[in-house]
Order: C-alpha cells, then structure tokens, then sequence
C-alpha cells in the first residue's frame, strides 16, 4: 500500500513530522524545527530556480573559480547564497560551512547565533546543470563544541559519527527532501502547487545487497589494482544468479545515492593515482551521505574505515568513498583493501 495513503501518514508535510519527532524530545526547543523549515525553504527556492535555470540565463558559467579549483556555475552561487540567507538569520545556527567558501561562514553580529553548526554542498553535480540532468544539495547537522563567545574551526571538524542530522534535496524529475536526524531515514516530495514537502517515502530501508554498482570508470586506468579487480568481479556474471551487476552512473552523487538507497547496490569513488583521497568531499558529502547509509541499514567506507569515524584535518578534505548496500560495501571493502582477492 501506497506509504503515502496510510491513514497514520496522509498530509504529513515536513514541519508537521520533524515538529512530531520534536515532541518524543522534551529537550527539544523548537531550534530543531525551526532549522528544518529554513532548510525546507532554502530548498523549494533553488529548485524553483533549477526548473528555471534556462529560461532565465543563468546557464553557464560565472567565470569564477572557487576553492575546489573548479568553474562555479551561475547555480552553484545561487544556492549558495540562498542557504547562507535563509539560514543566518533564524537564531538556530552559530556557524557555517560551504563547499563554495575557503573558510568557515560566520553568523552576522546582528544576527543571535544557535547551537547548530550547519556544513553543506549547495549544488551537489555541477556539471550536470546545464544538461537538464537531476543535482541535488547536501547537508549536515552537528552541533557546537567550541566554548567562549564566538565559534571555531572545531565545530565543523567534527567526526560524522557526532552530526545532529544529515539530508539532501535531490532536484529531478519531482524535488525531494530526504533526512536523518539518527531516528530513521525519511523522504519527503514537494508539491509544487501548494509548496509543500509531503511524506511520501516513510522508514526508508536499504536493502542488504543490490543489483548495480555506480562509479566512473572513466577513471579506470588511474585506479589501483585491487579497485580494478574489484570492478571486474562485479561484472562477472554470478554464479548464484549468472547475472553481473548492472552499470548505473549520473555523474551527481545526489542522484547516484538516492538511488542506490531506494534500490541498494553500491556507490563508489576510489582514490586513484591522481587523488589519493578521491574526489569527494568528507563534511558536506562523504558523512552526511554516511550517517543517511547507515541510518537506513547500509554502510559507508573509505575503503579502510568506516566514512564516520574519519576525524577531519581540513574543511575541504576529501575521501575515498564506498557506500550503499551492507553486503555490497563488505564485498568491495574486502577487496579494494586487498585482504580479499
Ligand atoms: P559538485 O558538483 O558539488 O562539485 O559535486 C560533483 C561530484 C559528485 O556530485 C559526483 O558524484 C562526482 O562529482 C562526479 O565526478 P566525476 O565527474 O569525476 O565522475
Ligand atoms: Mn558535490
Ligand atoms: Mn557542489
């Protein structure tokens, strides 16, 4: 039966389900709720923009680098400054972290600062804007360790075993919102003619193994060879079943994992030759993707432990990234780690 049309479940909206979480938690001050709906609305404002970004020229690029060393695309600024706005204001956050800024976003004296630190990925799959292809935006959640008046590089350093909660938006053919706050993982779709996120994808589970494996072979002859031989057994066909694994890649880990936790199967980018960490960020893509993984039954790797346990060095450090199914992950850690050839 449609999740969506249980009696328990029907007109949930997004406020109404995290104000109900809320409730289980006398602690709880309403910051959490807060937080959650101008994230809610940082979201519904970009991805009003992404259904529009050809008609309103904002397709190409800003001729800008950022940190990353890559062009920022008109999107990518505007995402980023919509989170920023909507976020500072409220009284839930005391500091900030973008994958767009080289350093930690202070909140504005003006503004009264929280006891939520909030890093993000505001366009998660840049390449991918101008051609009509799903991106996302990736967020997560911890809170302030720092004492003293004013917030520190610390609070963002923080392992991804510590975050409050972690979620994306995925902007494709319909917009989700799709959370954790440590108790399950939840999706919401937006309806776009009342502006409203509804329940629709309630305890999402995922599944111990899958069918298809996601990674870019393109990068193939950088890979180690135990990533090599990693990806070749999977295309070999299965003696159980006689099937290998199906191929799927987006180019957007947004839509790569959102897949991959719906469906199961694996997600992967390995260090290779050229990065010895990879291509992904830790703090605003590789433990945020995490918590969700492992929230839903799944799992997350470097290839040598487990993504949450990383202590981060650096706001922009990358990691080698495996993630998804339980089983599948165990497969491809065992082997990419060389104890299983
Ligand atoms: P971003 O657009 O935020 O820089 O992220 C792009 C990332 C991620 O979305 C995706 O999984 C990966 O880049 C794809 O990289 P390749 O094009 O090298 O496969
Ligand atoms: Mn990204
Ligand atoms: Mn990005």
């Amino acid at each position: 039966m449609d999740p969506t049309q249980k009696p328990e479940h029907h007109g949930w909206t997004l406020e109404r389900f995290v104000l109900e979480r809320q409730r289980e938690f006398p602690s709880a001050t309403g910051e959490f709720t807060q937080l959650f709906q101008q994230l809610a609305l940082a979201g519904k404002i970009v991805a009003s923009r992404v259904s529009q970004a050809g008609l309103a020229g904002l397709l190409g690029h800003t001729g800008k680098m950022n940190v990353q060393g890559e062009t920022v695309q008109k999107l990518d600024e505007f995402a980023n400054q919509t989170l920023i706005h909507c976020l500072e204001a409220g009284g839930q956050v005391c500091l900030m972290a973008s994958e767009e800024v080289d350093d930690p976003i202070p909140i504005p004296t003006r503004f009264p600062k929280g006891r939520y630190v909030l890093m993000f990925d505001p366009l998660d799959g840049s390449t991918n804007i101008d051609v009509n292809i799903s991106i996302g935006t990736i967020f997560s959640v911890h809170g302030r360790v720092s004492e003293g008046a004013e917030p520190s590089l610390a609070d963002c350093l923080q392992p991804g075993r510590t975050q409050i909660a972690a979620g994306y938006l995925v902007y494709g053919p319909s917009c989700m919102f799709v959370f954790t706050a440590g108790d399950g993982v939840h999706g919401f779709t937006l309806d776009p003619s009342v502006g409203e996120f509804f329940l629709s994808h309630p305890d999402i589970q995922l599944p111990a193994r899958g069918k298809t494996y996601s990674v870019n072979e393109g990068n193939e002859a950088v890979w180690e060879q135990p990533v090599r031989d990693w990806v070749r057994w999977l295309k070999t066909p299965d003696k159980t079943t006689g099937k290998p694994y199906g191929g799927r890649y987006v180019g957007t880990l947004v839509a790569d994992f959102h897949r991959t936790l719906l469906k199961g199967g694996v997600f992967a980018y390995p260090a290779d030759k050229k990065n010895q960490n990879g291509k992904l960020r830790l703090l605003y893509e590789a433990a945020p993707m995490a918590m969700l993984a492992e929230q839903a039954g799944g799992a997350a790797s470097t290839g040598t432990q487990a993504i949450l346990d990383v202590v981060p060095q650096h706001l922009h450090q990358r990691v080698p990234l495996y993630i998804g199914s339980k089983e599948d992950v165990a497969d491809a850690v065992a082997r990419v780690s060389g104890s299983k050839s």
